[in-house]
């Protein structure tokens, strides 16, 4: 089986490059597949859930032409042929993999096509809850039947059906439900109104935005009038910050060391776990370049410090929902308590990822009580190198490559294959940091032109 093996590193100085954001990435093939028109897409995450994702357009008519790849990955590059919101019947069910944004964004973009489809996904994703998103998109009309052996659960069998716009509160804060329901919106006549109890990312509505598609919002309430088609346009995918994340982290626990991350993206929406581990202490300096199709881009350079525990606020929980692994990792490392509640929503990611970095932090030696809506760490002691295991969840594994870093005594992290669903490349990088290596040739992400 796949696995990290590191060992404790005393300080890291690189600039680290982090491959292309895998909410945008998704949503870039999806919105271009149903625009009028040619776009090239560049900076692609070429990951498995993304992957996943443009393997689902192409299967419905939807063309791809594909001008570079991360060898042995996937394509970074690509121009996509779109279909003007009018898909094609696929052949077969559509596989969604481990990811939860391709299966419920997909969802609501077929629930308002003319054929019927079906989506599925691995064992991690077959147990996600679907309800969230059938429960609005039923009442916009749509015909969706999970047919999981869990109730409410993957695979899901899509019928054609005429959409009527809906205003509807989302109970929860989530990004893919709000996003399904605005590409369901697309179909329908008239106003579709999604109104979110805390602020979620909203690359959905930038990125209709940026592809010519009207949408308002003022932070809470957001709305599209459907019948719109998206017009093509080039878009640049910038770096990932949950991906960043990781590597924040790696420096910030780490007094004397920098690590600075080119090319980044830094949506505000995305941006929490910057202001966190600046609460915590680290030193944190933000050159922003511009912006590409309205997300903005810049580098982050983060050096070390003893940091200190703090305590995550509800209204921060949505925006840095994905980081929450690896800043539980900083917080074991930081002196005092860090208090992560109201955060039940980890339990229904690709693990429960409570239970999962409870069990690890546990394993090294940390100090960590479980609550049913997350957990409150008592950081300062030293962490230990020990056995951990991924439990097939991608950032679970990488959080703890990034505790073995700082522990003493070698870490081994099994079940590693997973990272492929979010970043490939980071098994080398990874290698790089743990051979103290300053080359930026170590940390650059190898891509080919595709003739
Ligand atoms: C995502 C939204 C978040 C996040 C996921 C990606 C997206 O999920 O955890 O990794 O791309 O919209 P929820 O919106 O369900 O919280």
């Amino acid at each position: 089986m796949s696995g990290f093996e590191v060992s404790g590193v005393d300080r890291i100085d690189a600039t680290i490059e982090v491959p292309g954001d895998k909410s945008m990435s998704h949503r870039a093939a999806m919105i271009a597949g149903l625009a009028e028109g040619t776009s090239e897409i560049r900076g692609f995450l070429p990951s498995e859930d993304c992957v996943n994702t443009l393997g689902a357009m192409t299967a419905c008519g939807v063309g791809c032409e594909v001008l570079e790849e991360m060898p042995g990955y996937g394509p970074t590059a690509m121009r996509i042929e779109g279909r003007a919101m009018r898909l094609a019947e696929p052949a077969g069910p559509i596989d969604c993999g481990n990811s939860g944004t391709g299966m419920r964004l997909l969802a609501g973009l077929l629930a308002g096509q003319d054929f019927e489809s079906e989506l599925f996904g691995d064992a991690s994703l077959s147990g996600r809850p679907m309800g969230r998103i059938i429960k609005p998109l039923g009442e916009m009309g749509a015909s969706i039947e999970a047919r999981g052996e869990k109730e409410g659960c993957a695979p899901l069998r899509i019928r054609p059906a005429r959409l009527k716009p809906i205003e509807y509160a989302m109970p929860v804060a989530s990004a893919q439900v709000k996003s399904a329901i605005l590409l369901a919106g697309m179909s329908c006549e008239g106003e579709t109104v999604v109104i979110q109890p805390a602020p979620t990312r909203d690359h959905t509505e930038r990125m209709l935005e940026s592809f010519g598609v009207r949408v308002t919002s003022d932070g809470s309430r957001i709305a599209l009038r459907g019948g719109q088609v998206p017009q093509a346009r080039d878009f640049q995918v910038p770096g990932d910050v949950s991906s960043a994340a990781f590597w924040l982290v790696a420096a910030a626990v780490r007094p004397g060391s920098r690590i600075t991350i080119p090319g980044l993206g830094l949506n505000p929406t995305r941006t929490a776990v910057i202001d966190v581990l600046r609460r915590m202490g680290a030193q944190i300096e933000i050159r922003e370049s511009g912006a590409g199709g309205r997300e903005p881009i810049g580098e982050v350079e983060v050096r070390g410090a003893r940091l200190r525990g703090t305590t995550l606020e509800r209204g921060e929980i949505p925006n840095l929902i994905d980081e929450i692994p690896v800043l539980a990792v900083a917080a074991a490392l930081a002196e005092g308590r860090t208090v992560i509640r109201n955060a039940r929503e980890l339990r229904v990611k690709e693990t429960d990822r409570i239970a999962t970095v409870v069990a690890n932090l546990r394993a090294m030696g940390g100090s960590i009580d479980e609550f049913d809506d997350g957990m409150e760490i008592e950081g300062g002691g030293p962490l230990s190198g020990a056995e951990v295991t991924s439990f097939g969840d991608h950032r679970i594994a990488m959080a703890f490559a990034i505790a073995g870093l700082s522990a003493q005594g070698t870490t081994r992290v099994t079940d590693t294959a997973c990272v492929n669903t979010s970043y490939p490349g980071f098994a080398t990088q990874l290698a790089a940091v743990v051979a103290g290596s300053c080359n930026p040739d170590d940390y650059r992400l190898p891509t080919r032109a595709v003739s």
